[in-house]
């Protein structure tokens, strides 16, 4: 028996789709087509392109680039880096959130140097998102730094039991801080490594069960406010290669998995909307879409296939997963661009 409910149009505050630059791997018309076949209608782009988001010249071409192809909204991070500090006043109504790569990564824009570090901490307004990527004993460095420079915080992909410890440490004494946490993380563990090979490589790494259980209970203490996909994808050729670049793809699994856990009892709907919907909306104060839901048919069995993905990438390290809850329809501002099986658009828009 179908069980058919109606979810907001969910919202990714993390995703990766390459374009400018990597357009192998993805791009506006096929990571917007995988954010909407997920049942998210809006997303927010990362800064590491191979010419990285931290000009407004940088910044604006990714906007003429995305007008008019994409099928879900879509916004945009800054990248922080010693020569973007100078713009943050010029772009800072123009996107959502500043990175910070406080490890190294995917792309370019490493920061490890302390004097370049507090200058970006103190020059970034305080009531918008500063993002990091900082795993494990670099959290404790970027706690220091929001603290001392009375920043909003918000640490992405958090994968260690460390990590949720510090973070409920830093809510408690008051930091204006927030959280997320990839769908990798909370359904694979470094078990897995070895059946995936380079497909199951990513930054920060899966971890051990003890640290997924950890995020979980993260997930319903709400030390943990949000899920972000990091969807990142490469093509199979890059992960086949000599240097296999980190990152996997998540926009068209994360809904399923999450949807599926509540069919296990290990969360409720209602915690769903919360992680994908209320919270990245009030913290990134994303715009409200009108008349935009997602329905998905809570009791529908099937298994993850490669075929069936929209993303250019064309894999994922969920292929073979057995599922409940699929995704039936997407209606953005009153546009129908999901029926389950085919998506219509593009009816995106660039937010700025
Ligand atoms: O695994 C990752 N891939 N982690 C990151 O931080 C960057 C991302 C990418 O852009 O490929
Ligand atoms: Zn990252
Ligand atoms: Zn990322």
């Amino acid at each position: 028996m179908p069980k058919l409910i109606k979810l907001p149009g969910l919202i990714d505050p993390h995703v990766h789709l390459r374009e400018p630059g990597a357009t192998q791997k993805e791009d506006f018309v096929t990571g917007t087509k995988a954010a909407i076949a997920g049942g998210y209608t809006l997303v927010l782009d990362m800064p590491n392109n191979p010419i990285p988001t931290i000009s407004p010249e940088t910044l604006q071409g990714k906007k003429d680039l995305a007008n008019s192809r994409v099928y879900a909204d879509v916004g945009f991070h800054f990248g922080a880096s010693s020569k973007s500090i100078q713009y943050f006043e010029v772009i800072k109504d123009q996107v959502f959130g500043l990175k910070v790569y406080m490890n190294p990564t995917t792309g370019d824009l490493l920061m490890q140097d302390d004097q370049v570090l507090e200058k970006v901490f103190s020059a970034w307004p305080k009531d918008k998102p500063l993002m990091v990527h900082a795993e494990g004993d670099t959290l404790q460095k970027a706690l220091g730094l929001a603290k001392k420079f009375s920043n909003k915080l918000h640490v992405c992909h958090i994968s260690l039991k460390q990590e949720v410890e510090l973070i409920k440490q830093a809510k408690e004494a008051g930091l204006n801080i927030s959280c997320e946490v990839t769908c990798h993380h909370l359904f694979l563990t470094d078990q897995d490594k070895e059946k995936l090979g380079s497909f199951g490589m990513m930054k920060p790494p899966l971890e051990s069960s003890d640290d997924q259980q950890t995020l979980w209970q993260g997930i319903t203490d709400g030390t943990i406010d949000m899920i972000g996909s990091d969807h990142a994808p490469h093509t199979k050729e890059e992960k086949l290669g000599k240097k296999p670049a980190f990152g996997v793809p998540g926009l068209e699994t994360s809904l399923p998995l999450l949807l599926t856990a509540v069919g296990d009892s290990k969360l409720t709907i209602d915690r769903v909307i919360e992680l994908t919907y209320t919270n990245p909306q009030k913290i990134f104060n994303t715009p409200v879409q009108e008349n935009t839901f997602v329905e998905v048919d809570l009791e529908e069995s099937y298994t993850i296939t490669n075929e069936s993905l929209q993303t250019k990438c064309g894999w994922t390290p969920f292929v073979g997963r057995e599922i409940t809850g699929k995704v039936k329809k997407v209606v953005l501002r009153d546009q129908l661009v999901y029926d389950g099986q085919n998506i219509f658009g593009p009816y995106g828009q660039v937010l700025s």
